[in-house]
């Protein structure tokens, strides 16, 4: 016996997925709680695998089902989302269970053959449609570019369970496989790091989802993501639909990101300045001050601080003509997600030509964030006369964010 037991999360259902504690990052997001990659076996006359794991996590999957059913009894599989942290052990779980078919969405057939030019034939779902596979009755949810093209809900109506692939997942690694087992502000703060730096661009889509779902009339008992803790308690599944609508819809909050890397504290000190303006006085800004220099902080951990934040405060000093390159990063990365409905302001040093805060500036526009003033300069070191103009800046961001909240 290998240690690795499935767990049984409904009267039917078991989870067989795999905990991985060793993830530090995912495609540029450092996820400094690891993951989980959740596989479900529905048991019944003709049992069904839901999804599968990342490839290297493909004996621990296969133990976990193991623990309850001999492989080779399994009738179906289906891929919700074929991206390969859920469909990488699907070659190698067809070959032990040799499915009577394979179901993902039309563009779901597709991508999976394109990733593993496949051996097996894989039978396309559509959107609304219903299958009753022996004694149970699964229908099937479009979810296109949530988060991927091919993305689909597949809807398990004996027992009101919806498996959700990426949506409403997190990556935190845990054993608690309910989310009321967890931390509710590690929930709260994994969810939230999840939906900026993987679904904020498809926010208009995920809107749309909320709108359709009513006319589907699921009777949602729980909602099984295939990252992280499952939500089963009525006012959990509430929670976290409710927190996904409200950061679909990019609103903007009383609170500032001061981002910036310095090259001898020059800009630091201006970065310092300008949130202390922005802390002064009874502004009632949240002020986070995230230095670049040594990173120590993550892209991932800037979109998600922006997630929730109205103003973007970028700082860099001029170096051989351009701005730092972890500043150049930082930007590329959120040029993809498309934060809408940001104030910004743009800060920087210079010696002999001020290039940076130009690029800034330029950089700005493409992230459609609307600049609140002229970009504050200052040449070499910074008098007391350069800060106070720092801070007075500060001060003006603050009272610009406001009165745009309270339009
Ligand atoms: Fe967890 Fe889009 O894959």
């Amino acid at each position: 016996m290998s240690g690795f037991q499935a767990v049984k999360i409904s009267e039917r259902v078991y989870w067989v997925g795999a905990i991985d504690w060793a993830l530090r990052d995912f495609h540029g997001y450092s996820t400094s709680r690891g993951s989980t990659y959740n596989a479900y076996l529905i048991m019944g006359d003709e049992p069904i695998l839901v999804d599968t794991v990342k490839a290297q996590f493909f004996p621990e999957m296969l133990a976990r089902i193991k623990s309850i059913i001999e492989p080779e009894k399994i009738q179906y599989i289906i891929s919700n989302h074929a991206e390969m942290d859920h469909s990488g052990a699907l070659p190698e779980i067809s070959k032990i269970i040799h499915p009577k078919k394979i179901f993902a969405s039309k563009v779901g057939v597709q991508a999976l053959s394109d990733h593993f030019h496949f051996m097996h034939e894989i039978t396309p779902v559509a959107h609304g449609e219903k299958l009753n596979l022996g004694n149970t009755n699964l229908s099937f949810i479009e979810t296109k570019m949530l988060h991927w093209p091919e993305s689909m809900f597949t809807y398990f109506a004996d027992e009101g369970i919806l498996f959700s692939q990426d949506a409403f997942g997190m990556h935190f690694a845990t054993h608690e496989l309910f989310s009321e087992q967890n931390d509710q502000a590690i929930l709260r703060e994994e969810a939230a790091k999840y939906y900026a730096n993987i679904l904020l661009p498809y926010s208009s889509l995920v809107l749309n989802l909320f709108k359709s779902l009513p006319s589907l009339n699921l009777k949602i008992k729980m909602v099984a993501p295939v990252h992280g803790p499952i939500w089963h308690r009525e006012e959990d599944i509430e929670w976290i639909f409710g927190l996904w609508q409200k950061w679909a819809k990019q609103e903007i909050y009383p609170k500032a990101v001061v981002v910036y890397d310095t090259m001898w504290q020059s800009t630091a000190k201006m970065a310092v300045a300008i949130a202390d303006g922005i802390a002064s006085g009874n502004f009632d800004i949240a002020v986070k001050v995230l230095p670049l220099t040594g990173g120590a902080v993550k892209r991932s951990d800037i979109a998600f601080e922006l997630l929730e934040a109205g103003v973007f405060i970028i700082g860099s000093p001029t170096l051989n003509q351009g701005i730092f390159p972890t500043v150049a990063d930082l930007l590329c990365y959120l040029k993809g997600l498309k934060r809408k409905n940001l104030l910004g302001q743009v800060f920087g040093s210079y010696g002999w030509g001020s290039e940076a805060t130009k690029i800034l500036q330029e950089e700005l526009q493409k992230l459609a964030i609307i600049p609140v003033a002229e970009p504050i300069i200052v040449r070499y070191v910074p008098t007391a006369e350069d800060l106070a103009k720092c801070f007075a800046a500060g001060k003006h961001i603050a009272k610009t964010l406001l009165q745009k909240i309270e339009i």
